[in-house]
């Protein structure tokens, strides 16, 4: 496994495959990896002949009062997770001036409504922050596929429709979420939680797991289930920043049930602020 850090050293890698024939995944990553990236690392093994893992904290995602500089980062400890998964051929590991040489990026790239709903609603900037270091991460890295996890729904529903309306020449893979055994999905901001804040993060999934057992006995009516989402969170004393049924692939809010669906939330448990989200499918 090779550490690299220029975008010159990239490129060399990115040519010798080339030259070769060989197929290129990347799974872009803020590091403080867990199960859940690593998921993601398994699953782009099966499909290319080589996997680069991105590790970059982008600070264009944050707003100024996220925890950009609080933010888990153990390079050492990710290096050691991904030697032992043994799936990985590069790691990608630029600094911040690599990445900003000018400070910031002058040009950038922002899915417009997608962008400012859900999560866009309270973190307006956030989402040209992620599609704009994507779009560096794939033209520096040049991979045939990337792989995103479904955790992030409104994410991997954005970069799908960057990569479709701007022609990007690369196939986007999304990965089912990981989750502890008490249905918390893993993500590195658990790290912020003590163990009574993780056992009340855990009804966040139990308030979507029971919305999705109505959908399954046949409601359709995204209102009675985003009711229920709520009955379940405020059982554990949690109040949502929303908790809203969108189209699966346009993000657009929904009535009734008649294609597939995400049912997303957002809540601060404790100092985290958490998100996660289920696909309803009626065809299913
Ligand atoms: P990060 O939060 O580190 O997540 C990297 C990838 O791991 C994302 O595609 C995310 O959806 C996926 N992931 C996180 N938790 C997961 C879980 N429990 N199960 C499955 N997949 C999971 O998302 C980002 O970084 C950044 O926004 C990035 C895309 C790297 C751009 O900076």
């Amino acid at each position: 496994m090779e550490i690299v850090v220029t975008l010159d050293q990239m490129r060399s890698w990115h040519d010798t495959w080339r030259r070769l024939g060989k197929t290129v995944a990347l799974v872009p990553t803020m590091g403080a990896l867990h199960a859940g990236h690593l998921a993601l690392v398994t699953e782009a093994a099966k499909i290319v002949d080589k996997v680069v893992v991105s590790i970059f904290v982008n600070p264009l995602q944050f707003g100024p009062s996220e925890d950009f500089s609080r933010y888990p980062r153990d390079l050492a400890v990710d290096l050691e997770k991904l030697a032992q998964l043994g799936k990985t051929d590069v790691v990608f590991n630029p600094t911040v001036e690599i990445m900003y040489p000018s400070g910031a990026s002058l040009t950038t790239v922002t899915v417009g409504e997608m962008s400012q709903v859900l999560c866009g609603q309270s973190r307006p900037t956030h989402f040209a922050g992620v599609t704009t270091v994507v779009t560096k991460l794939l033209h520096i890295v040049q991979p045939d596929v990337a792989v995103f996890g479904q955790k992030d729904a409104q994410q991997l529903a954005i970069i799908r429709q960057m990569v479709h309306d701007l022609n990007f020449p690369v196939k986007i893979v999304g990965v089912a979420t990981v989750r502890e055994s008490s249905g918390l999905a893993l993500s590195s901001r658990n790290q912020y939680l003590s163990p009574a804040e993780k056992n009340q993060a855990s009804y966040l999934y139990r308030g979507l797991t029971a919305a999705e057992e109505l959908f399954r006995n046949g409601e359709r009516r995204s209102r009675v289930l985003v009711a229920q989402v709520n009955n379940i969170l405020a059982s554990a004393e949690l109040s949502a920043e929303y908790i809203e049924c969108v189209d699966f692939e346009s993000l657009c809010q929904v009535d009734i049930i008649e294609r597939p669906a995400t049912l997303a939330l957002a809540a601060y448990v404790g100092p985290a602020r958490l998100i996660d989200n289920i696909t309803l499918d009626p065809g299913h």
